[in-house]
């Protein structure tokens, strides 16, 4: 009796097996090219959205910082705290030349910058070194209901200094106005 390959397999035929699978090939294609439209429109619908620390942020309360250049938030929040006879303010740990961060050397009241070697003194004027400005200095309140600081990080106090013998200065007295100083 000759070969019949449907009496030696009850089920497809080569013939049927390969239609079939063209046929399956075919709508898997298709759903795979819907699903990546789909995730395209999708991806397209969902804006890139980066989600950063805010600038405007809360650091304790004032009987939390003694006087001088506190350094606590130097790395988190690149800020340093700062409370003279008068009260206080925020500098900007950003140096004015290339953006490195300064260090503060307590016992020499400086700021030195690593990178080109500014150097600061602790009201942020420019004492030696690359810098063209002095330190920024951040906006500064207290919470009326807390009475927690609140900074505002992107509002910079950034007057013009003097070139003189000492290095490039803002008068001080200029400096400790609102929203960059509260009298605590
Ligand atoms: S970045 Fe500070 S001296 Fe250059």
């Amino acid at each position: 009796m000759a070969n019949d390959p449907k009496q030696n397999d009850p089920g497809l035929s080569r013939r049927e097996f390969l239609t079939k699978a063209s046929q399956a090939a075919g709508w898997g294609g298709i759903a795979a090219s819907l699903g990546g439209t789909g995730a395209g429109t999708l991806r397209y619908m969902i804006p890139n959205i980066l989600y950063e620390p805010s600038s405007i942020f809360k650091i304790g309360k004032p009987s939390d910082y003694g006087i001088g250049v506190d350094t606590r938030l130097t790395k988190e929040r690149q800020i340093w705290v700062v409370r003279n006879e008068r009260g206080m303010y925020i500098m900007v740990a950003i140096c004015r030349h290339l953006g490195c961060t300064p260090n503060w050397f307590p016992d020499q009241k400086r700021f030195r910058c690593p990178c080109h070697g500014s150097i600061y003194d602790d009201m942020g004027n420019v004492r030696g070194g690359p810098a063209p400005r002095t330190l920024w200095r951040s906006g500064i309140s207290l919470d009326p209901v807390d009475g927690q600081i609140v900074v505002n990080f992107n509002q910079r106090q950034d007057p013009d200094p003097k070139g003189t013998d000492e290095g490039l200065i803002v008068e001080e007295i200029g400096r400790e106005v609102p929203p960059f100083f509260i009298n605590v």
